[in-house]
């Protein structure tokens, strides 16, 4: 009698792919002629065909064949602002003719527009407008998807973006980890008075939303047209208070020593960080603080200053790489074609991409049984229609995700 007859059949078996495991601490783990079986939403195995305990069928009554394909961990957007109302094309037009994000965000634009076009749409509007973005990333490989606040700026309307947050991974089957990002913006209501305004994140906003269990982590937005260091380190102090991880948008459009105040927190993240000197990254490093790239909101910006990618390496902070998906610098709904640019525009290897978008983007939002295709973790998962890991960056644009997997069941039956 094998093993299998003794604890069960697994309850799904892929044969013959080849398998990006992510395991190990460099490139992608990549076994040839592989297969991967799983039981109960977990993984069971994940290995060369040759290490199969038992003849295929013997092991599963669900065995197919992946055809040579690449096999990959469910990619995991670690950044996205995905809930919003409206959207921002005037300002791309706006940019194109030569005006600057900032100064379109201090005519009151920016930010401030998607704030009034999300605070007027209900709870079930606000899902619908959000539906198609979340399913262009589930259709690109996406099994995990991080979505933040921060276009609600009082209470009941940062607590209505968390729950329909919260309601777009329950009703496509995906993980959805939600982010409160109540320091994104000074609402127009408290314009000139930026203290009070945090007074009232920290003082309200941050313990309702803690009270209410809609939020993972707690982010802000420390820049010029954000958030000061002080100031953010008052959010800091108050989600510690409360027991929420923190996470930063940091140095993007200047050096305010963001990355380094989030690593001091033991922040998850520091996002964006284009600016960010070399006491920064050595903090980040120290603290095991991720350095999530938003290579999107690089591109559409038309940056010009690149992230300390050398420094980065050298010092061996983990990388993480997200769309930032949102109405104004990041109109990006292709996890895919984030890692096609972070290969593109800030030379990372396409290795470092797909690390980027799985084990890295795991740690990136504190989770630990996923990004990896090995024993005991979930079995989210996907089939590409490609054969090589590199392929993926690659390709610019295209369908390529075959099948994906989450917690060992494909999406197609997962309701929505
Ligand atoms: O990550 N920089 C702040 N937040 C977003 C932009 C939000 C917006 O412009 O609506 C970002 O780039
Ligand atoms: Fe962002």
């Amino acid at each position: 009698m094998s093993k299998q007859a003794d604890s069960g059949l697994w309850d799904g078996l892929v044969v013959d792919c080849q398998l990006a495991t992510l395991v190990g601490e460099q490139g992608v783990g990549l076994i040839e002629h592989a297969a991967i079986g799983w039981k109960d939403g977990r993984i069971m195995f994940a290995d060369a065909m040759s290490a199969l305990p038992d003849q295929p069928q013997a092991l599963s009554d669900r065995v197919e064949s992946a055809q040579r394909k690449l096999v990959t961990p469910g990619l995991i957007d670690c950044h996205t602002h995905l809930v919003f109302g409206g959207n921002r094309a005037h300002e791309f037009d706006l940019r194109l003719q030569g005006a600057s994000y900032e100064a379109i965000a201090r005519a009151g634009g920016g930010i401030a527009s998607t704030v009034s076009q999300t605070r007027s749409l209900d709870d079930d509007a606000l899902l619908a407008a959000s539906m198609p973005r979340t399913r262009a990333l589930i259709a690109d490989g996406v099994t995990t998807l991080e979505i933040k606040s921060g276009y609600g700026l009082d209470l009941e309307n940062e607590l209505k973006m968390l729950r329909v947050a919260r309601k777009l991974g329950s009703q496509l089957g995906i993980d959805v980890r939600t982010t409160f990002l109540g320091a994104h913006a000074v609402p127009v209501e408290f314009s000139g008075r930026q203290d009070a305004y945090v007074d009232l994140v920290c003082e309200e906003m941050l313990p309702a939303v803690a009270n209410s269990g809609l939020a993972d982590a707690v982010d802000a937005f420390c820049e010029s047209i954000g958030f000061t260091p002080a100031q953010t380190r008052r959010v800091f102090e108050c989600a510690r208070s409360l027991g929420l991880p923190v996470k930063l948008h940091a140095d993007q459009l200047s050096d305010l020593g963001g990355a380094a105040l989030s690593a001091e927190f033991a922040g998850l993240s520091a996002d964006h960080i284009e600016h960010t000197n070399l006491d920064g990254v050595r903090a980040m490093a120290a603290a095991g603080t991720v350095a999530v790239l938003l290579p999107g909101a690089f591109y559409a910006l038309r940056d010009t200053q690149l992230p300390p990618i050398a420094e980065l390496r050298e010092h061996g902070v983990p990388i993480a790489v997200a769309t930032d998906l949102n109405p104004g610098t990041s109109p990006l709904l292709s996890l895919r074609l984030a890692m096609n640019m972070a290969c593109t525009l800030f030379r990372l290897t396409p290795d470092e991409a797909l690390r980027g978008t799985t084990v890295n983007a795991a740690k990136a939002l504190g989770l630990t049984d996923r990004g990896r295709l090995a024993s005991g973790m979930r079995a989210d998962f996907v089939i590409w229609n490609v054969g090589k890991p590199a392929d993926l960056c690659y390709w610019i644009g295209g369908s390529l995700a075959e099948k994906v997997f989450v917690r060992g069941e494909p999406l197609s039956r997962w309701p929505g």
